[in-house]
C-alpha cells in the first residue's frame, strides 16, 4: 500500500496541551508542534512568560495559540481549562505532561546550598517538588485523558529524564574547598519524580490501550543553557558523545512520540542522552 510517511509526522489542527508551556523546553516543543501544524496550548503559571511566548507564536506562525495560566497541581483550574479548550476549539488531542518544579543547582549563580542534601531535605521541598511535578501529571492525566478515553483517542507524552533511568552522578555538582556534608547535591526528589513519570508511563499505556489513548515518555538528557565550564566538562565526561543536548535536539522525538509516526508505540520511554545510560 501507498503510504507518505512524511505525512505521519504531521498533527494538522490537532489540540497539543504543553504543561509548563512557556518553561526552557516546553517552549521548544510548542514551536515544534507548531512547525507540524498542531496547535499547542500552553499552561504555566509564568503569566509574564506565556504573554510573551504567545504573542511571538502568533506573530510568526499565524495562528491562535492558547496560553492559559493553570496551576497543574489545582484539579478545579484543569477542569476549568478544559472547558475554555473545548468551548475555542471543541477538541483535545495531545497532553504533553512538562512542568516541573525544577531547582537546578548546576546553572550559575543558582547553586544550591545544603537543604538539597538528603539528611536535610525538608518534608516542604519534597511536597513542593512532587505536587508539580508528580501530582500535576497525575491530575492533567486524569482531566484530560480521561477526556481523550472518551473520544477513543489521544496521545499523552511524559517528559522524564535520563535520571527517570540512572542515579545522579552527584559528584559532578561537587564544589571546590566545601566539606563533604555541605556540598550540594541533585535532590532526591528529582530521581523519585522521573523514575515515577516512567512508572505512570506503562501504568496508563496499558490502562488506556483498547481507549485509543496511546502513552509514552521520554528520558532526554541535560540540555546546554549557561552552565559554567567546570560543571560542563564533569558531564560531558559522562556522555559517550561528549556534550549536552541542544536545546532543539529533542523536537524531532516529540514530534514522532505525539503524531501517528508512532501509531503502533505505547508504554515506551525513548532515552535520549548521548549515550550517558549506556555506560
Ligand atoms: N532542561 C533540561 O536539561 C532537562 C533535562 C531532562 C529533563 N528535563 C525535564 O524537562 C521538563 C522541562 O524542563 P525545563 O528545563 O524546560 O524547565 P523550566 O523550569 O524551564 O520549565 C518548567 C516550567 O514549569 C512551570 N511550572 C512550574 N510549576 C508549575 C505549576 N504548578 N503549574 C504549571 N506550570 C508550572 C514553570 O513556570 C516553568 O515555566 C522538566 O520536567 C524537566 O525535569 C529537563
Amino acid at each position: 500500500m501507498d503510504e507518505n510517511t512524511l505525512q505521519k509526522f504531521l498533527i494538522d489542527g490537532r489540540i497539543c496541551i504543553i504543561t509548563g508551556g512557556a518553561g526552557f523546553l516546553g517552549s521548544r516543543f510548542a514551536q515544534a508542534i507548531l512547525d507540524a501544524k498542531g496547535i499547542p496550548v500552553l499552561f504555566d503559571v509564568d503569566e509574564e512568560k506565556l504573554k510573551s511566548l504567545v504573542t511571538s507564536f502568533k506573530e510568526k506562525y499565524k495562528v491562535e495559540v492558547m496560553g492559559l495560566k493553570v496551576d497543574i497541581a489545582n484539579k478545579d483550574e484543569l477542569e476549568k481549562a478544559k472547558e475554555l479548550i473545548l468551548k475555542q476549539y471543541n477538541r483535545i488531542d495531545v497532553l504533553i505532561n512538562c512542568a516541573s518544579h525544577n531547582p537546578n543547582p548546576t546553572i550559575q549563580g543558582k547553586e544550591k546550598d545544603i537543604s538539597s542534601r538528603f539528611e536535610n531535605f525538608s518534608e516542604t521541598e519534597w511536597d513542593e517538588a512532587l505536587n508539580v511535578g508528580l501530582k500535576g501529571a497525575f491530575l492533567c492525566s486524569q482531566v484530560f485523558g480521561s477526556y481523550m478515553a472518551s473520544q477513543n483517542k489521544g496521545v499523552i507524552l511524559n517528559i522524564a529524564s535520563d535520571l527517570g533511568i540512572i542515579a545522579p552522578d552527584q559528584r559532578i555538582y561537587k564544589k571546590e574547598g566545601v566539606p563533604e556534608f555541605e556540598q550540594p547535591v541533585k535532590p532526591v526528589t528529582y530521581s523519585v519524580e522521573k523514575h515515577a513519570f516512567i512508572g505512570l508511563t506503562k501504568y496508563l499505556a496499558t490502562y488506556w490501550a483498547k481507549n485509543g489513548v496511546r502513552v509514552n515518555a521520554i528520558a532526554p538528557g541535560g540540555v546546554y543553557r549557561d552552565h559554567n565550564e567546570e560543571f560542563l566538562q564533569k558531564l560531558s565526561n559522562l556522555i559517550p558523545m561528549g556534550r549536552m543536548a541542544d536545546q532543539n535536539e529533542y523536537n524531532a522525538a516529540v514530534l514522532f512520540l505525539v503524531s501517528d509516526a508512532s501509531s503502533y508505540m505505547t508504554g515506551a520511554t525513548l532515552v535520549i542522552e548521548g549515550g550517558r545510560s549506556a555506560w
